[in-house]
């Protein structure tokens, strides 16, 4: 493998990361957490969201300054001239005078494909639709390894919004280079869709769809828990029928003991109880977290800095 694989590259899929790519940013990122340096003095973040975002915009925005660059963006599309009528290719030539790197996020599926077909500048995705969130895909992973000490052969169950929750997508993915079995627990109508249980029966990975999370045996190593992705519903009485159809208490995971570890990509609504938030598993706030090393990490690679 290359030194640095991903100098000038965009991050737009998880599809576009093999085994040893994402044990190299891993990696990566274990360094980083222990040595940081203003490696990217004199550079500067766009940070495109067109969609809300907590999580992803503030810890890219962290980590741009940590590494002491700077940001420019917006955090609402109705601010900017896309309110007037112009186009997100136009949007993304015109930023690239004024940036070095580019994060975006867009309701759009395949949005950040063609944000980074836009430019020359290196593309990164924050959440396309219902598609991809590969950078939550790294920073669950980093949290998964530095909570079990692998990413190899987890049992891993997934529980909700499996149609339109992309973090799950991108997820799924990439657990299928590491030998994952897992659990595909959700309403009928949130099926993971067919795309990507294709490149399950492809990777040969062992699955088994569910509807209920009782069916899931007592030993997985993980449950990682999604919201009902409201804002992709067509129809709002079909996302009230299945709004409240997992809630996760400490009652609901008792059975799997001490050693589980719980995951969820936040925001959380009423899926997963606060309650849970004293379970020795609970990596959600370590997850968020861990979102600025693992972007600090990648937005060095990207610029050559690392
Ligand atoms: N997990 C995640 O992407 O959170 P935000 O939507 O707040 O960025």
């Amino acid at each position: 493998m290359k030194k640095n694989p991903l100098l000038g590259h965009d991050v737009i899929s998880m599809r576009d990361f093999g085994r040893d790519e994402i044990r190299a940013i891993l990696d990566r990122c274990k360094d980083f957490e222990k040595n940081k340096k203003p490696l990217l003095q004199g550079k500067v973040l766009a940070n495109l969201f067109f969609e809300p975002s907590t999580r992803t915009r503030l810890s890219f925005d962290a980590a741009m300054k940590r590494l002491g660059g700077q940001t420019i963006g917006f955090a609402d599309a109705l601010s900017t001239s896309i309110s007037k009528g112009e186009s997100l290719w136009d949007t993304i030539r015109v930023a690239e005078g004024y940036c070095d790197v580019m994060v975006i996020r867009h309701p759009a599926e395949g949005s950040a494909r063609l944000a980074a077909e836009a430019t020359k500048l290196p593309v990164i995705n924050g959440g396309d639709g219902s598609n991809q969130h590969p950078t939550q895909t790294l920073l669950d992973l980093y949290t998964l390894q530095k909570r079990t000490g692998r990413i190899e052969g987890l049992k891993i169950a997934f529980v909700g919004d499996l149609k339109y929750g992309r973090t799950v997508h991108s997820l799924i993915r990439s657990l299928s280079l590491f030998g994952a079995e897992l659990w595909l627990v959700s309403p009928p109508s949130l099926k993971l869709p067919a795309d990507f249980m294709d490149d399950l029966a492809e990777s040969r990975t062992k699955h088994t769809e569910v509807d209920d999370l009782a069916a899931v045996p007592a030993d997985v190593d993980v449950l990682y828990v999604t919201r009902i992705q409201k804002e992709r519903f067509a129809d709002p009485i079909e996302y009230e029928r299945v709004r409240a159809h997992y809630q996760v208490t400490p009652a609901t995971v008792e059975r799997f003991g001490d050693r589980l570890t719980l995951m969820h990509p936040l925001p959380r609504v009423s899926e997963l109880h606060a309650a849970l938030d004293a379970h020795p598993g609970a990596a959600w706030f370590d997850q968020a977290r861990n979102g600025v090393v693992v972007r600090e990490t990648l937005l060095a690679l990207v610029l050559g800095a690392a």
